[in-house]
Parts: C-alpha cells; structure tokens; sequence
C-alpha cells in the first residue's frame, strides 16, 4: 500500500473513533498496521475483559467472529462491528451446535468447560468457558472428582489434561494454524539457532509441544520473551504476535515456526487476516457489519462467560 493512502486510511479510522466515541480492540493476530491503531490489543481473555471496562458507545472489534460474540454478549448496550463477517474460525467452525447436543447427550453427568473459540450458540450450551490464558485454573477451579467434557481444541484439552491430571472427555476439534507447524522445520531451524528457545501456543500438537522450553497463550508467550534472558525465540503461534515481540524486546530476534506447507515461510490466520484497514475504515464510517445475537442465546451464553471472568477476576488473572 502507498504510504499516502496508508496514511490517509490512518488519519480516517482515527477521526472517525473520536466522532462516534468508538474503540478498537485489536487481537495479537492482527497485522503490524492495525495492532498499533488500536486502542487495546491483546489475548482473548483481555479483549474479553477490556469489552466491559470501557466508555465507548462502539466496539470495533479487529479479531475474529468469536471474539466479537464475546465482547457482544458481555456489553449488548453496545454496538459491536466486525469489518468482515467472514473472519471465522477453523476451530470453532469444528464444532457445531447439533452435533455438540448429541456429544453432551452421549456423555451426559459431565461439566461442559468450552474454549472461547466457539459461536456462541455452543456457548449457551455450556456450564464455563475458559481461554488459553486460564485454562488450567478454570478447571482446577471445579471439583475434583467432577467428570468434564473439554471442547473444541483437542490439544488445548490435551495439555490441560495433562497438567491437571482430571477425568476428562475431549472434543476432536484443531485449528488450521497450530495444527499445521512442522516439528521437523523447528528442530531444522534449532539446529541452525542452537541458542534460540522454542515457544508455542498450547494448540499446538502434542511433539511440537514436546520440544517446546515454554507453552502459553499469546500473552504468556509475550510476557514469557519480556522475562526471559535469551536473545532468540522460534515461536509457534500466529506470526502477529511477533509484532508485539519485537515493540517490547528490540534487539531480540523471532524466528517464526514453518508450517508443513512452507510456501511462505510463516504462520498466518487466513481469518485474522481478513481484517485490513480499509475495511475498519469503511467499518466505522457505515457502522455496517454488525454483530447480532439471538436474545435467549445471548442470555444462555453470557452466564458460563461471566463464570469464567469471575474465576480470573479472583485469580488475578
Ligand atoms: P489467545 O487467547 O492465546 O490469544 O488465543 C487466541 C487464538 O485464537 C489462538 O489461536
Ligand atoms: Fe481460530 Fe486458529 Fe485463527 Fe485462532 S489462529 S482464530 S484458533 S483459526
């Protein structure tokens, strides 16, 4: 993009936020440009939080679908925008309302713990929702006797299985991304940066996991290169976040992980992705595409979400 349009398009987002009171709340997987005009970027957890701590009359919501739900069902006075209603995702497009009834039918007595990464339909019909940021506490949270049923992500329910040690039952759902890195281009890439550590997101699959020296979600993982004293990280997990990598540690170098197919060399979102500034733009100024939720399924989805906020809320999290 020319710098002249880009700055055009910069200098129209940001008159048309003080015009109509708006914020943006931009997900780490978004690109360079649009995480730095955003008035708050981060996890899903803290858009989550961030959507109810705020005096905007408009939530502009630079993520993806589920994300937008969320901030809608936590503050429906508000008028929540998604530039494009197409930015979906693979992991919860895994799981579809009728075939998760007839999953919780089949294992009936158990406690419905469901990722974030859901429509909101599947949210409605879950007991508490929990976030890669929490995950572990949410169901350290609850009984320990008590049988769960984790979906959608299969290895997110894989790794807090392992850590918690709990009776769970676990949705075969992955997302596009995490799933896709190659072990043998990371440990390719740590034998060429024998100092690098390597930091993935617990999507990832369990052998990429396996070699990993720290597992988080996209906050733990930025806060991880913040403490850390390396100088080199391969990072498996959406090639956004290292935008934020880079702001907070210059000097450092990230390395993102291959995917199987190495065409480009890095991991990107096709969702994520289909947010860009001309559409934030055109977003704003027609407050058009907007998100909507049937009112009884945001009424049901809202309790298992605020159960969640009040555990991490209680945690410190
Ligand atoms: P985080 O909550 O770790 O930001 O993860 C969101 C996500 O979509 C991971 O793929
Ligand atoms: Fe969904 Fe994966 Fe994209 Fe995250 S990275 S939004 S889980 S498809």
């Amino acid at each position: 993009m020319k710098t002249e349009n880009k700055e055009q398009l910069l200098s129209g987002i940001k008159r048309l936020k003080e015009e109509k009171n708006a914020i943006i709340l931009a997900h780490y997987y978004q690109t360079g440009d649009i995480q730095d005009i955003a008035d708050f970027v981060g996890d899903s957890l803290a858009l989550s939080q961030k959507a109810v701590v705020n005096n905007a009359d408009i939530i502009l919501f630079a993520g993806v679908k589920f994300m937008a739900e969320t901030a809608k069902i936590l503050a429906p006075e508000k008028k929540v925008l998604l530039p494009d209603l197409n930015a979906g995702c693979s992991l919860a497009d895994s799981c579809k309302a009728e075939d998760f009834k007839k999953f919780i039918s089949e294992n009936s007595g158990r406690t419905v713990v469901t990722y974030v990464n859901t429509t909101a339909e599947i949210k409605a019909l879950s007991d508490i929702i929990c976030t890669s940021s929490n995950a572990i506490q949410i169901i350290e949270s609850l009984p320990k006797d008590e049988k769960i049923i984790f979906a959608p992500d299969k290895n997110l329910g894989n790794y807090v299985q392992n850590k918690t040690g709990r009776d769970m039952i676990i949705w075969n759902g992955t997302c596009h991304v995490h799933h896709e890195f190659s072990l043998e281009a990371i440990l390719n890439l740590k034998k060429e940066n024998p100092a690098a550590r390597i930091i993935v997101h617990p999507e990832c699959e369990l052998p990429v996991r396996l070699v990993a020296d720290f597992i988080g979600s996209t906050s733990s993982l930025l806060q991880y290169t913040k403490k850390d004293n390396s100088t080199c990280y391969i990072v498996g997990t959406e090639v956004g976040i290292i935008h934020q990598m880079q702001k907070e540690n210059p000097g450092k170098i990230f390395i993102p992980a291959p995917p199987l197919d190495s065409t480009c060399g890095c991991s990107e979102c096709s969702f994520m992705k289909m947010i860009t500034l001309e559409k934030i733009l055109n977003c704003l100024e027609n407050e058009d595409p907007e998100i909507f939720i049937d009112n009884e399924i945001l009424v049901k989805a809202k309790m298992p979400i605020l159960r969640m906020m009040d555990i991490s809320d209680k945690l410190g999290l």
